[in-house]
Formats: structure tokens, sequence, C-alpha cells
């Protein structure tokens, strides 16, 4: 039984290991299968460790069409895709400045659909109270290793699906 002290303590780290694109791939479907309008999940890894790959398994797990194209968003930084829940695919790798942000309009975007942010470490503080970090590294073999940090109840509560696959 959770004392009120356990309640107290920070969440704790879960680890999961992606073999292969697929895999990675099928992390995300089983994620986006359980997310909500205004659930966001920060995507945090270097160059080709996997996030486009992660967010297209959430694509299709929030159910939008297979036939829609779902790739870094280039000029837009925030491409939003219709689905049973829709999916608003933001990428800050190409925000130089912060004051490139209020025009973004993040905070409307996390209200009308799930969120992923690839790049999310480059601007943490537009990223809401409870949000789902995900680290993503690339082992020697290549396996990718996803370290899940929640930072509130809504984030662990889609950390533990994760941690169940
Ligand atoms: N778990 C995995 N194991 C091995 N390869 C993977 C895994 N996940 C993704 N890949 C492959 O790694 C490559 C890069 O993936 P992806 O484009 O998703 O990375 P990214 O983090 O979005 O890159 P960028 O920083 O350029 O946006 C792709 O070829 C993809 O198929
Ligand atoms: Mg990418």
């Amino acid at each position: 039984m959770a004392s009120a002290g356990e309640n107290l303590r920070p969440s704790v780290t879960v680890t999961v290991m992606a073999d292969g694109a697929e895999d990675m791939r099928r992390l995300g479907v089983r994620l986006g299968q359980t997310m909500g309008v205004g659930d966001v999940v920060a995507l945090v890894g270097p160059l080709g460790s996997g996030k486009t790959t992660f967010a297209q398994g959430l694509a299709q797990g929030l159910g939008v069409a297979a036939d829609r194209h779902v790739a870094s968003p280039s000029f837009a930084l925030v491409n939003e895709h219709p689905g049973r829940t829709p999916f608003a695919h933001v990428d800050f790798y190409r925000l130089r400045t912060r004051a490139e942000l209020p025009e973004l309009g993040i905070e409307e975007v996390y209200d009308r659909a799930a969120t992923a942010i690839e790049w999310a470490d480059r601007f943490p503080e537009v990223l809401p109270a409870d949000h789902l970090q995900i680290t993503l590294a690339v082992e020697q073999t290549g396996r990718r290793r996803l370290d899940l940090r929640p930072s509130g109840p809504r984030a662990q509560a889609l950390a533990a699906v994760l941690a169940r696959t």
C-alpha cells in the first residue's frame, strides 16, 4: 500500500528498449492508443535516434489515416493531423529563438490535440507541467534505449503503459 511519503517521491524513470525501427514504431502505437487531447510527449535525443519513427507510431495509435505523411515538420514547426484523437507533431529543431514561440500558439495546440515535440529540450520552458519526456539513446548495437520521465500524474499513467510492453 502506498504511504503519503511515497506519493511525494519523484517518479521513477522507466526504461524500455527498442530493437529496430519497427519495434520503435510499435511502442509509439501503444502509447498513441492511450493518449488523449492535452497529453504532451517531449522527444529528446540526438540526430537519427528515432524521434520521428516514434512519432509515426503515435500517429497510428491515435488513429491518424495511414496515408497521412508524418515527417518532421519543416517550415511550419507544427503539423496537425486529424485522427480519432487529433495529433500535433511539433519540431523545435529549426526554432532559433524564444521570440518565435508566441506565434506558434503552442498552448492552444496542447488544448486541441495530443502533442509530440521533437527536440523538446531546446525550449523546455514551453512544456506543460505535466508531460512525458522520452529520451532516446543509440546503444552500441544500434538498439535504442528509451528513458521515460513523467512530470505529472497524466504522464505517469502514460509511462506505465509502456512499462508493461
Ligand atoms: N529502435 C531502432 N533501432 C534501429 N534503428 C532505428 C530505431 N528507431 C529508428 N531507427 C532508424 O533510425 C533512423 C532515424 O530515425 P528518425 O528519423 O526517426 O530519427 P530522428 O530522431 O527523428 O532524427 P532527426 O533528429 O533527424 O529528426 C531511421 O532510419 C529509422 O528507421
Ligand atoms: Mg525527426
